[in-house]
């Protein structure tokens, strides 16, 4: 790498890829190159060579992704950005030199394991996003060895996501109990909600190993969105004020499967000598923090 290493970041005004610039410029070793969807389309190999040209980075990485999980009907759309879209960042990563860093998902196991799966489990996704998300990691590994595939997992960040209209789990809870809703969480589903901060820092110091490969990246401590919606209340200082009621899958979601269980380990990054992310009510408390200093 140049000794100022040169990062593009697609994605930039994402919830993960907001987080990620600003880590690795606050690290101070970066050169970070933020590009947002107006800037470079995954999809369109033209521009995608021309941004690299302009730019030679070390290192691309990739937050972009089609995640609407409910539109398992559109197939199309999911694999032309989850595949094919980093399948051609791939290989023009590799044709330039440079390391591809992408980010993948829980969604490609099944959940029918007892535990939280880490990297050595194999994959069997239950749905059209998490097939799509899978043949990307499948294209990545078959064009470049120079790749860090992280998979994350319930994701929130205070620029909130995108796809989801600029909204996370939190929020989304938060909103709920401002209004005076019903709010009604699911029971049925074992996950590990993740504060983009963290993933972001976790990149930071996995970036300078040159330990190539696939690793879970979340906050250790799995549990169910019920659960998460009870710590969220509880950090925020509103039990009492706030009834959280246990529902079920098929009572909140559409008919699209998701995993019972899609909780991760962080194996991987232990074994890497990485330190572990911190505990999720940690991360929580810490993102409740940010999130209130913003909009103080
Ligand atoms: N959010 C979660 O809970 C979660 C859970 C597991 C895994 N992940 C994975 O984590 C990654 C980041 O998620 P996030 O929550 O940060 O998502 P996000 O907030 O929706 O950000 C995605 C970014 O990618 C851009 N983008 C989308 N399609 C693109 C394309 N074809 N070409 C170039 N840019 C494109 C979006 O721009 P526009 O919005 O302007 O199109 C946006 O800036 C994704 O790979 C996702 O699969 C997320």
């Amino acid at each position: 790498m140049a000794v100022t290493p040169r990062a593009l970041v697609i994605g930039a005004n994402g919830q993960l890829g907001y987080d990620i610039v600003r880590a690795l410029r606050g690290d101070g070793g970066w050169e970070v190159v933020p590009l947002t969807h107006a800037g470079i389309e995954i999809t369109d190999p033209g521009t995608v060579a021309s941004v690299l040209q302009a730019h030679r980075p070390d290192v691309v990485i990739n937050t972009a992704a089609y995640h609407a999980v409910d539109r398992n009907d559109q197939a199309a759309e999911f694999f032309r950005v989850n595949a094919v879209g980093v399948k051609i960042l791939a290989e023009a990563t590799r044709d330039a030199g440079g390391i591809l860093v992408h980010f993948s998902t829980d969604y490609v196991f099944d959940g029918s394991l007892g535990r939280a799966y880490h990297e050595g489990d194999a994959p069997n996704p239950v749905n059209t996003y998490g097939i799509s998300k899978l043949a990307g990691e499948l294209l990545i590994r078959a064009t470049t060895p120079r790749h860090y595939i992280l998979r994350v997992c319930g994701l929130y960040g205070v620029t909130g996501c995108r796809a989801k209209a600029g909204m996370n789990f939190v929020e989304i809870m938060l909103g709920k109990a401002s209004r005076g809703e019903a709010i009604r969480v699911v029971t049925d589903q074992v996950v590990s909600p993740t504060y983009t901060v963290d993933v972001a820092e976790v990149l930071v110091r996995l970036l300078p190993t040159d330990r190539y490969g696939t690793y879970h990246a979340v906050n250790p401590g799995p549990c169910t969105w019920y659960e998460f919606a009870r710590d969220i209340f509880e950090l925020s200082g509103m039990v009492g004020a706030v009834q959280v009621l246990p529902a079920t899958s098929a009572e909140v979601y559409s008919s699209v499967r998701r995993p019972a269980n899609s909780a991760l380990e962080n194996r991987a990054l232990r074994a890497a000598g990485l330190p572990d992310l911190r505990h999720r009510r940690e991360a929580l408390a810490a993102y409740l923090k940010e999130r209130g200093t913003r909009r103080a």
